[in-house]
C-alpha cells in the first residue's frame, strides 16, 4: 500500500448509504418508544466509539435507558485488553438469556475489540444464540445497515472485517458532555508491545488528515466545547503516514490556535516518541494542559526490553527530567504492568524504585494478563498469580502515599477548574478537574457545570481534592 493510501480519506458514499438505512430503521421504529441500553468497556477510544453508536441509535428511534430490563436493544461495546474484560461479557450474555425469554423482540448486539478475535466469534456462534448482531472495530458505522438487515431477516448477523476498508465520518454522534469532547487523531497501533492485543484488534496505525481534525475541533468549539482530548494509541507518532508528513507537535500548535478552545489534552504518549519539539509546544501554549499520561509499564530495563517498549529505565527518567525542566509543575501519570513473564523480585524492586523517583500523580496498575496471539503469551516463565498479586500490592502501597502527598501540595492554592458534574451523593456538591487533571469536589450551584471557575483547595484524600469556590 502506498503512503498516500494509508492516510485516511473519508468515504462520502458510505455516509449516504448509512444515512438511508438510518431513515429506514427510523421509519420502522416510529412511535414505538424503543429504548437502548449501551454498555462500554475499555479505553477512551471505545467510549468515543460508543458516542457514535448512540448517536446513530438516537436517530433510529431508540432513547437511552439505564435499566437493562427496560431495554429493547442491548449493546456491549467490548474490550479484550485483559482476560477479566472478556469474562464479564460472557457473564452478561448468560444473564441476557433470561431477559430474551421474557421479551422475544429484544435485540442483542456485540461490537468492539473482543469481536476481532476468531476464537471469540466461534464461541459465541456455538454457545450464545441470544446474540443478534456482531460487528467489529473497523465497521461500526455500518450499524444502521446491519440492524436493518436483522430486522428484515430475523437471523443472526456477523460482520467482522480483518482490516479497515472505508473511513466514514460525519455520521451522527451523541456527546456525553456538552463542554468537553474527544477527537480521534489516529487509529490502530504499530508498536506490538509483546503483551498487548491492541495492534491485532485495531489494526495498523492510520492518521487522520490535519484538515479533517481541525474542522472537527472548530465545529466542537463552535458548539460550546471548552476541552478537547485528542485520542490515539500512540499520539506522538501522529502524521508519519501522511503526505507531507506532519508531526504531533505541529498538529498540536494548529489545534491550540483554534480560538475559544480552553484546554487540550491528549492520550496516549509513548515515551519512545516524545520529541523535544513536543515538550516546547506544551511549555509555550497556555491551553495545552500541563498533565501527561506517560505509561512506563515497568522500571526494569530487562523487562522493558522484553516488552518491546524501545526505551529503558534511564531514557524514561531522562524524559521525565526534561519535561520537568521545561514545565516544573507538570503532572505525570502512568500505567504499570506487574507480573510480566520472567519478572523477578529485582525487576519488581526496580518498578518500585522508579515510582519513588518519578513521583507519579496517578497510576493505573495492572496484573499482566496473558493474551492469546501475542508474543508474551508464548514466553516461558509466566508468573504465578499469587506472586503477581503480592507484587501488585507492593506497587500500590508505594504509589498511594506519593499520590496523597502530591495532592496535599495543592492545599492553599487556587486553581482553574472545569466543572463537570454534580456529585451522586449530594446535589450541592460539584465535581471538576484542574488543568493537571486532578479531581476536586466543592460546593456550588449546578449552573456552573461546563464553566471554568476558580477553586481554592482546602483538603484532600488519596484520589481527590476538596475545595471551595474562590
Ligand atoms: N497505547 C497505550 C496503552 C493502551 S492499553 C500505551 O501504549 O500506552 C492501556 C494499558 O493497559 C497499557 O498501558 C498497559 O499498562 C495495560 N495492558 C495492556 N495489555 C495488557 C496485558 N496483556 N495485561 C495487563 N495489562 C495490559
Ligand atoms: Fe498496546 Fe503498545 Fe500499542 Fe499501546 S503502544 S496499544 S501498549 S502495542
Ligand atoms: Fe481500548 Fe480495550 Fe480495545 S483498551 S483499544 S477497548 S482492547
Amino acid at each position: 500500500m502506498s503512503k498516500r493510501e494509508e492516510a485516511i480519506n473519508p468515504s462520502v458514499k458510505e455516509v449516504e448509504i448509512q444515512r438511508e438505512y438510518i431513515r429506514k430503521v427510523g421509519e420502522i421504529n416510529k412511535g414505538k418508544g424503543l429504548k437502548h441500553h449501551t454498555v462500554t468497556y475499555g479505553c477512551q477510544m471505545n467510549a468515543h466509539d460508543s458516542e457514535k453508536i448512540i448517536g446513530m441509535l438516537n436517530e433510529m428511534g431508540y432513547s437511552a435507558t439505564e435499566s437493562i430490563e427496560e431495554a429493547d436493544l442491548i449493546i456491549y461495546n467490548t474490550c479484550c485488553i485483559r482476560e477479566n474484560a472478556e469474562n464479564r461479557i460472557y457473564g452478561n450474555l448468560g444473564f441476557i438469556k433470561g431477559l430474551k425469554a421474557k421479551n422475544k423482540n429484544l435485540k442483542v448486539i456485540l461490537c468492539g475489540c473482543m469481536m476481532q478475535q476468531d476464537a471469540v466469534i466461534e464461541k459465541i456462534k456455538a454457545s450464545y444464540n441470544v446474540v443478534d448482531i456482531i460487528f467489529g472495530t473497523y465497521n461500526l458505522y455500518r450499524l444502521p445497515q446491519l440492524l436493518h438487515t436483522n430486522i428484515e431477516s430475523k437471523s443472526q448477523i456477523i460482520d467482522v472485517w480483518k482490516e479497515q476498508r472505508d473511513i466514514v465520518e460525519d455520521l451522527p454522534q451523541e456527546r456525553k458532555y456538552k463542554f468537553k469532547a474527544s477527537v480521534n487523531i489516529m487509529y490502530g497501533c504499530n508498536n506490538f508491545c509483546t503483551y498487548c492485543i491492541v495492534p491485532y484488534v485495531r489494526g495498523r496505525e492510520r492518521s487522520r488528515e490535519v484538515a479533517d481534525i481541525i474542522r472537527e475541533v472548530k465545529n466542537l468549539v463552535a458548539d460550546g466545547v471548552k476541552e478537547i482530548t485528542l485520542l490515539g494509541q500512540n499520539v506522538n507518532s501522529y502524521g508519519k503516514t501522511l503526505e507531507p508528513e506532519v508531526t504531533f507537535a505541529e498538529l498540536l500548535r494548529m489545534i491550540s490556535d483554534v480560538s475559544g478552545l480552553k484546554r487540550i489534552r491528549f492520550m496516549t504518549s509513548h515515551p519512545k516518541d516524545f520529541s523535544d519539539e513536543l515538550i516546547e509546544v506544551i511549555k509555550e501554549r497556555e491551553n495545552i494542559c500541563k498533565s501527561i499520561h506517560l505509561p512506563v509499564q515497568s522500571g526494569s530495563s530487562i523487562i522493558l526490553d522484553k516488552m518491546n517498549r524501545f526505551y529503558d529505565r534511564d531514557k524514561y527518567l531522562e524524559l521525565v527530567e526534561k519535561l520537568r525542566a521545561a514545565v516544573s509543575d507538570i503532572s505525570i501519570t502512568t500505567d504499570i504492568i506487574v507480573g510480566f513473564p520472567g519478572e523477578t523480585e529485582e525487576d519488581n524492586e526496580a518498578t518500585i524504585d522508579i515510582i519513588k523517583k518519578v513521583r507519579f500523580s496517578t497510576a493505573f496498575t495492572f496484573i499482566y494478563s496473558k493474551r492469546d496471539g501475542t508474543e508474551a503469551a508464548r514466553m516461558e516463565d509466566q508468573i504465578e498469580e499469587q506472586i503477581a498479586k503480592h507484587r501488585f500490592n507492593k506497587v500500590v502501597e508505594t504509589l498511594n502515599p506519593i499520590i496523597y502527598e502530591l495532592n496535599k501540595a495543592h492545599i492553599g492554592g487556587v486553581y482553574g477548574v472545569l466543572v463537570e458534574s454534580v456529585s451522586k451523593n449530594d446535589e450541592n456538591v460539584l465535581s471538576g478537574r484542574l488543568d493537571d487533571n486532578s479531581i476536586v469536589h466543592f460546593e456550588g450551584s449546578k449552573d456552573l457545570i461546563g464553566e471554568i471557575v476558580d477553586v481554592k483547595i482546602v483538603d484532600c484524600k488519596t484520589f481527590y481534592l476538596k475545595g471551595e469556590l474562590a
